[in-house]
């Protein structure tokens, strides 16, 4: 029976180089974004009877009716990948409460979400099933400029801690990717925002990074979603509660 995925923020970006992955792998694939057009161009382009959904992960009932969904259209669920997130640039001093709060409603709300949904339709299901969330270099190590991003990041390795211990007696394996620089226009967004902050000229902030990196290239979403694969597969299932980097070789600036 073909095997069914969830990617949140499958629009565009490291979400959309999983997706492909996980339809080469075989899965058919629920591309789920606030962007509805793109999920839905997206799960086109990769067959497999693969659908694009509408969800916005910072709210609670979203993200259940989603698996709701999923399961009425595919009847089951089997991986539920937490993707979706987003960036902010700001000094940890000129934070201003309503970006905190925005952030933290979407990268560390909605992973919960995601886990709460995924772990509530695998243990109805009672053969275990994988969850895996998006964490980040920012989750091992803190940058200046990136502090409130990383303090979303380091949330997520600790609910990824926690919910392997809690969920493993249901053979539910709970693991993270932590990319590093990947070429996305999450990247885009955040050289913009350093060039106005150092008034240095775009591409600058991204190549110092890119420079930093040991392999010698910025990360492509297929780089990302080679490990997504692994932790998708059964080859996986002795691994739980891990946040796994894929980033190159980052030598920390
Ligand atoms: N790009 C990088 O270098 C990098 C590095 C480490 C970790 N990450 C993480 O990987 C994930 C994907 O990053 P990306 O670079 O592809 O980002 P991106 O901005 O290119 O794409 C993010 C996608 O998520 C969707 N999205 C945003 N908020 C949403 C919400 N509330 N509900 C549903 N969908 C939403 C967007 O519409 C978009 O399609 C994020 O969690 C990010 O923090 C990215």
């Amino acid at each position: 029976m073909v095997k069914v995925a969830v990617v949140t923020g499958g629009g565009q970006g490291i979400g959309e180089g999983i997706v492909k992955q996980l339809a080469s792998d075989g899965f058919s694939v629920a591309v789920a974004d606030l962007n509805k057009d793109n999920a839905t161009k997206v799960a086109e382009s990769v067959g497999n009877g693969s659908k694009g959904y509408y969800v916005d992960i910072s709210n609670h009932d979203d993200m259940f009716k989603l698996v709701d969904d999923v399961v009425k259209d595919f009847g089951k669920l089997d991986v539920f990948v937490n993707n979706a997130g987003i960036a902010q640039i700001a000094a940890i001093v000129d934070a201003n409460p309503e970006e905190i709060t925005k952030i933290f409603n979407i990268n560390v709300n909605g992973t919960i979400y995601g886990v709460q949904a995924a772990a509530q339709q695998f243990k109805k299901q009672g053969k275990g099933g994988k969850i895996i969330n998006a964490c980040s270099i920012a989750g091992h190590q803190a940058v200046e400029l990136l502090g409130i991003y990383s303090a979303t990041k380091f949330a997520v390795r600790g609910i990824t801690q926690a919910a392997a211990k809690e969920l493993a007696k249901d053979k539910i394996t709970v693991n993270a990717y932590c990319p590093g620089i990947v070429l996305t226009p999450m990247w885009d967004q955040i050289d913009a925002a350093m060039a106005k902050i150092y008034d240095r000229p775009l591409g600058e902030t991204k190549q110092e990074y890119i420079d930093s990196i040991a392999l010698g290239r910025g990360e492509e979403p297929a780089d990302v979603a080679n490990l997504v694969s692994f932790l998708a597969d059964e080859k996986s299932n002795y691994i739980t509660g891990q946040s796994i980097l894929v980033d190159g070789g980052i030598n920390y600036v």
